[in-house]
């Protein structure tokens, strides 16, 4: 990225050599981003990220497919991150219909309730693949074929997916995909949409209209660095994905395991085995979680909940919706395993984990 904020500073618009390695720069990385997920390079906006990609998605395609007298039905699911949820909710107040989707307590939804809320109206699908705060895997492949016969659109925001876990937009039968790079360990501030040029090819109509850059769905001049910076982040990604995916699981098996040995009242929180690897979020009944938290926090980096919503007070409503009552979720912690985590770490993060927990409880009782 570094030569793209200093000597490579061309704008990819311009037509001039400064203008044109910028711009070959920003292909080479649309096509690595486009390769993480099986789709074609001329499929991939940029975006600043997957809140823009699903915002871009949801109300983009609301204005080019909606009947004025009748604005449709949208189907979502009750654990999406708020940048799908709360754009529903807009919607709605727009006079679309939207059904939101409860999920079971691992917080799968139900494939056949999918099919059952299906109706001819339906514009749009857009359900996640993999959950932000309990690391749950929506059933993918089930989604996509119940969607291969009917005309209705599949949004997945993919954000804490891609790159964790493969994703093959054709194999699956998504038409939009949200990417965020800083969850790949890409820079924070860009992302991506993939937008399907197949069944026909959708037109999104834009957030913000302009120069015409990114074929007119999303004008401004591009942040090359961060473009770079994706795109390198989806080639690393692509090449380490599996093993760093073991890795992850052998990592995530050992911590539960010390915890689970020394802390009776655990309840792991998700689906057991169709989850992410690095996600693991931990209910320590009658503990709590503040507590926990302010113990833990000079040493090790936890969150109570989504990072992207830490400022947002009161219970989760993905924790709500797999079934925890407010103290259960008030008791409930994330943790984050990811490239730089070592064994050693783990052992340390468990041992301090349960002196803590033993601690507090002591002091609760
Ligand atoms: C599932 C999910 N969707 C969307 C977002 C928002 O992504 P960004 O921060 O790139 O806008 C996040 C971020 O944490 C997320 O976890």
């Amino acid at each position: 990225m570094i030569p793209f904020y200093t000597t490579d500073f061309g704008n990819p618009s311009s037509a001039h050599p400064f203008g044109w390695r910028a711009k070959q720069a920003t292909e080479a990385s649309r096509s690595e981003v486009a390769s993480l997920i099986g789709a074609s390079p001329r499929e991939i906006v940029f975006t600043s990220g997957a809140t823009e990609a699903n915002n871009l998605a949801l109300r983009g395609l609301l204005e080019r497919v909606s009947d004025p007298h009748n604005r449709g039905h949208l189907i979502t699911g009750v654990t999406e991150h708020p940048a799908v949820l709360d754009v529903c909710d807009t919607l709605e107040l727009q006079g679309v219909d939207v059904t939101r989707l409860p999920v079971d307590a691992h917080g799968q939804i139900d494939a056949g309730q999918l099919r059952d809320s299906l109706r001819p109206d339906t514009f749009l699908v857009s359900l996640m693949a993999a959950n932000n705060e309990i690391g749950t895997l929506h059933p993918l492949a089930e989604i996509g074929s119940i969607l291969s016969d009917h005309p209705a659109l599949w949004h997945c925001d993919a954000a804490q997916a891609a790159g964790k876990i493969p994703i093959d937009v054709k194999a699956l039968g998504i038409d939009l995909l949200s990417i965020s790079a800083h969850k790949l360990y890409g820079p924070k501030g860009q992302g991506a949409l993939y937008v399907s040029r197949r069944r026909p090819a959708i037109r999104l109509a834009p957030l913000q209209e302009g120069g015409g850059q990114e074929r007119g769905i999303r004008s401004g001049t591009l942040n090359v660095p961060g473009i770079v910076g994706l795109g390198t982040a989806c080639e690393l990604a692509a090449s380490e994905m599996q093993g760093e995916a073991e890795r992850l699981q052998r990592l995530r098996d050992r911590l539960v395991s010390h915890l689970t040995t020394n802390l009776p009242q655990l309840r792991i929180n998700g689906h057991p085995e169709q989850r992410l690897p690095g996600c693991v979020s931990i209910c320590f009944d009658g503990v709590d979680g503040r507590d926990l938290l302010l113990q833990l926090q000079q040493d090790v980096a936890l969150s109570a909940g989504a990072a992207c919503a830490s400022g947002h007070a009161g219970p989760s409503h993905v924790l709500a919706s797999v079934g925890l009552s407010d103290e259960q979720a008030a008791s409930t912690l994330r943790f984050g395993l990811g490239r730089g985590t070592t064994t050693q770490q783990i052992d340390t993060v468990a041992e301090r984990v349960v002196e803590v927990c033993t601690r507090v409880s002591a002091l609760a009782s």
